[in-house]
C-alpha cells in the first residue's frame, strides 16, 4: 500500500517531466515563481521573536504548554500551535517564514517575520518591553539592502514587488492606556495614521501587495471579562467602541489608498466578524466553549497565568483544546487560526500570491 502511494507520487511529480521547465530547475526554479511573504505585528502573527529581546513574560509565550498541540514544544507562539502566517505560508506553498531575530538566519528569499507580542502602532504602547512597528519598519530596511546586495537591484525590486506584506497591529494600542486628554477619535487616527506611513514606507521599497487583519472584539478576550487589579486600560465599552472606530477608519482608509497608490492591492480578513461569531456561537464551528480560556485561571480563565511563570505558578489547563476558541486569557486556539486562515485565503488573499 505504503509502496504503491509513493509510486504514484513519484509519477505524478514526474509528469512535469514532460514540461522540463517546471522540473529540471530545481529550488531556483521554484523559488522565482514564489511570492515572499513578509509579516508585522503583534503577538496574533509573532512566530518568536519575542524569545531573543529583553521583554516581561507578560509578551513572551516560550514556556509549556504554549506549542503543545503541534510543535510539541513551546516556540514564542502565543498559541497551542500554529498561528494565521503558518498557515499562509503552507497554502502558499512557502516554508514557515522564521522570526527575523532567530540566530543564523540569513536567507530571507522566502521572507521573514518581524512581528512581536505587545507591540502596537505606536511607539508608546509597551514601551520598552517589545519591537514597536518603528523598529519593525528599520528591520525591514536592513533586510530589504541585505536582499539588493545580494540579488541585484534588479532582482531585489521584483522579489519585494511580487512579495506579500500582512500586518496584525492596533490591539495593543486600546489595551494601553490612552494618552490623556486625547479623544478616541484622534487615538485611533494615530493608530491608523501610524500604520498607513508603514503601508506607504512598505510601497516605497516596491511592495505592492498587503493583507491586513481588521480588529478582533478585543472586548471578549477571557481577560476582559474579569476585574484586573491595578488595570490602568480602557473598559470594556470603551475598547469596544475604539475597535469599531479603528475597523471603519481602517476600511475607509485603505480604499482611499487604493485610488492613490498605483498598483496597490489588498486582502482585508474580517477576524471581527469570524471571531465574534465562533465567541457567540461555538458549537456552530465544532466549538464547545467560546467564552473560557483552556489555559489560565480565574473566573474565564481570565487571571493571565498560563504556563505558570507570570508571578502565579497555578493554573489550570483544559484536557482536549480543540473544544476551546481561546487558547489564553488573550489569544485563540490553533484550532481557531486554521478556521480564520482558511476563510481569508479563500476570500481572496490567495490571488495575491499568484504571481
Ligand atoms: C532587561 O530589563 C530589565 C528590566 O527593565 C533591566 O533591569 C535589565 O538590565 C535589562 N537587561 C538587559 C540585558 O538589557
Ligand atoms: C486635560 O484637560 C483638562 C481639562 O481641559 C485640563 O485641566 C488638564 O490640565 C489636562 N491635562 C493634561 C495632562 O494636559
Ligand atoms: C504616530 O503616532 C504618534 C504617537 O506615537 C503620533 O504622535 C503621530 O501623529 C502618529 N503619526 C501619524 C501619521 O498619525
Ligand atoms: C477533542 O474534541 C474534539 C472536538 O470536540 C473531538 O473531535 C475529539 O474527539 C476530542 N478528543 C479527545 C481526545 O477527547
Amino acid at each position: 500500500m505504503a509502496s504503491s502511494r509513493v509510486h504514484i507520487f513519484v509519477l505524478a511529480f514526474c509528469a512535469s517531466l514532460l514540461f522540463p521547465s517546471n522540473c529540471s530547475h530545481g529550488d531556483s526554479g521554484l523559488q522565482e515563481k514564489r511570492a515572499a511573504l513578509f509579516i508585522f505585528g503583534d503577538s496574533l502573527f509573532d512566530v518568536g521573536n519575542n524569545n531573543y529581546i529583553n521583554t516581561t513574560i507578560s509578551f513572551k509565550a516560550n514556556n509549556w504548554p504554549y506549542g503543545e498541540t503541534f510543535f510539541k514544544y513551546p516556540t514564542g507562539r502565543a498559541s497551542d500551535g500554529r498561528l494565521i502566517p503558518d498557515f499562509i505560508a503552507e497554502y502558499a506553498k512557502l516554508p514557515i517564514i522564521p522570526a527575523y531575530l532567530q540566530p543564523g538566519l540569513k536567507d530571507y528569499t522566502y521572507g521573514v517575520n518581524f512581528a512581536s507580542g505587545g507591540a502596537g502602532a505606536l511607539v508608546e504602547s509597551h514601551q520598552g518591553f517589545v519591537i514597536d512597528l518603528k523598529t519593525q519598519r528599520s528591520q525591514f530596511k536592513k533586510v530589504e539592502k541585505q536582499l539588493r546586495q545580494k540579488l541585484g537591484e534588479a532582482e531585489a525590486y521584483t522579489l519585494l514587488s511580487k512579495a506579500v506584506y500582512v500586518i496584525s497591529i492596533g490591539g495593543n494600542d486600546y489595551f494601553s492606556p490612552l494618552a490623556t486628554n486625547t479623544s478616541h477619535e484622534e487615538y485611533v487616527g494615530w493608530v491608523i495614521g501610524n500604520l498607513t506611513s508603514w503601508i506607504k514606507d512598505v510601497y516605497k521599497k516596491g511592495g505592492r501587495k498587503f493583507g491586513f487583519s481588521s480588529l478582533a472584539p478585543l472586548a471578549s478576550v477571557p481577560s476582559m471579562r474579569v476585574i484586573q487589579p491595578g488595570n490602568t486600560g480602557p473598559s470594556g465599552e470603551e475598547v469596544t467602541a475604539l475597535v469599531k472606530l479603528h475597523n471603519r477608519l481602517l476600511s475607509k482608509v485603505l480604499t482611499k489608498l487604493k485610488q492613490e497608490l498605483q498598483g496597490f492591492k489588498y486582502s482585508k480578513l474580517n477576524l471581527y466578524t469570524y471571531a465574534k461569531e465562533r465567541v457567540n456561537h461555538p458549537s456552530k464551528y465544532g466549538f464547545k466553549e467560546g467564552k473560557m480560556a483552556c489555559c489560565g485561571s480565574g473566573p474565564y480563565g481570565g487571571i493571565y497565568t498560563c504556563g505558570g511563570k507570570r508571578g502565579v505558578t497555578g493554573y489550570k489547563l483544559c484536557g482536549n483544546v480543540t473544544e476551546y476558541v481561546f487558547f489564553d486569557s488573550f489569544h485563540p486556539t490553533e484550532r481557531v487560526y486554521q478556521q480564520m486562515s482558511k476563510l481569508w485565503w479563500r476570500h481572496n488573499l490567495e490571488e495575491l500570491f499568484e504571481v
